[in-house]
């Protein structure tokens, strides 16, 4: 079996799997709010969570705020920025026209509220251009409430300019946030050189429980908490703990942090992959080919083919990928983030996704990307003859 959607959810990392086994059979199991000896000892232990999540996001932990993951993480943000702003002072949400729906929804749910969602655009290769934000920046100048631009597109890959993007907003006084749910676990991310106010990550992703999550928080004096009741973590985000889960989250970071000497030969290994099957199929086309990716990510679309038809014969030989395409009626559709990019029908809804990490099997002529390839290029010709072309 090859498992090719880490960006989908990533499976346990194998650290994480050899933690829980032992953690399970030694306890403790504790409400960590408790004040017995068994409650304090969870405490502790998710304490120390904290902190060794911290030093391998470049945060303090203060700033560390433990949730459900980035869905949550993104709507404590836009709460937080705006459930008190002015939407007559400050009326215009800008947030890049590629995010998440976690993002997308979240801020156009404002607009009810009075604000005004402005997209800040992406170019043919998916990347936001900083002379087109900051020409933004200058048109709206003193009116904008918050800026959201993500790390990494779930779907390309392709990296924004984030921390460049958070250093103008710092500068021109906004509040910015970054989603790095596809960042953090794919590459070093340092929270405090980032100069952002906000950033979102979700464990699952990375390796460690699904269910799990961390919101940065600058100053988290700002963050202004959706969960109200009990009054955990520090009045920022009630109910009891996710203890266990956030202990994946450090064990998680430490395991990529150990293993980063992968993320080269895991980009070198996509390239060669990418590399061979355009030369075995010059129609075939890499969305942001030519611009910087995760590391483990390509969207690869055949014109003319359907994503999903792709996807359902490589599952039928135990590879597992998605498609960016959402599905109505059985006529798939070009995605939203493809369509920001100016990607045709023909092309978009012939798209793949193949998300591999660190932890797949990289090695030599054997590794996921040459098993994935060999099987493409079988379904490809087999396709092909199929449609006539
Ligand atoms: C970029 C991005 N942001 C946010 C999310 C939401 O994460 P979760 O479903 O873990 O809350 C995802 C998950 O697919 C994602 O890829």
């Amino acid at each position: 079996m090859i498992y090719a959607d880490y960006n989908g959810s990533a499976p346990l990392s194998t650290a994480v799997k050899e933690y829980l086994i032992h953690r399970i059979n030694t306890g403790p199991f504790a409400n960590p709010n408790s004040s017995h000896h068994l409650g304090a000892k969870t405490m502790l232990g998710m304490n120390n969570a904290r902190k060794i999540c911290a030093q391998h996001l470049g945060a303090r932990e203060d700033q560390i705020i433990f949730n459900s993951g980035s869905t949550e993480g993104t709507t404590t943000v836009f709460h937080s920025l705006l459930s008190e702003a002015s939407a007559t002072k400050t009326p215009y949400i800008f947030i890049s026209n590629i995010e998440h729906p976690a993002t997308h929804t979240t801020a156009l749910s404002y607009e009810k509220q009075g604000f005004k969602v402005k997209f800040i655009p992406v170019n043919e290769n998916g990347a936001i251009q900083i002379s087109v934000f900051e020409q933004m920046v200058k048109e709206y100048r003193g009116q904008i409430a918050m800026a959201a631009v993500m790390a990494s597109n779930n779907e390309t890959g392709v990296l924004q300019p984030f921390e460049k993007i958070a250093l103008i907003c710092k500068d021109e006084k906004i509040p910015s946030f970054s989603d790095t749910t596809q960042y953090v676990g794919k590459l070093p991310f340092d929270f405090q050189k980032s100069q952002l106010d906000f950033a979102v990550l979700s464990g699952h992703k990375f390796g460690a429980m699904v269910g799990t999550g961390i919101l940065l928080a600058r100053d988290y004096r700002q963050v202004k908490p959706i969960l109200l009741g009990g009054g955990q973590e520090r009045n920022l985000r009630s109910g009891t703990q996710n203890y266990l889960g956030n202990e994946t989250l450090a064990v998680a970071l430490d395991a990529f942090a150990k293993k980063s000497n992968r993320i080269e030969i895991l980009k070198h290994k996509k390239n060669d992959f990418e590399k061979k099957i355009k030369a075995a199929f010059p129609s075939v086309k890499i969305i942001g080919e030519t611009v910087a990716r995760l590391p483990g990510t390509t969207y690869l679309a055949y014109p003319k083919l359907f994503g999903q038809a792709i996807q359902i014969e490589l599952e039928s030989r135990d590879i597992f990928v998605s498609t960016s395409a959402a599905c109505s009626d059985d006529k798939p559709i070009t995605s939203r983030v493809l369509k920001a990019m100016k990607v045709d029908d023909a092309t978009g809804r012939g798209g793949i996704r193949i998300s591999l990490s660190i932890e797949s099997n990289l090695e030599d002529s054997d590794s996921d990307y040459d098993k994935i390839y060999l099987a493409l290029k079988d379904i490809y010709h087999k396709l092909l003859k199929i449609n006539c072309f």
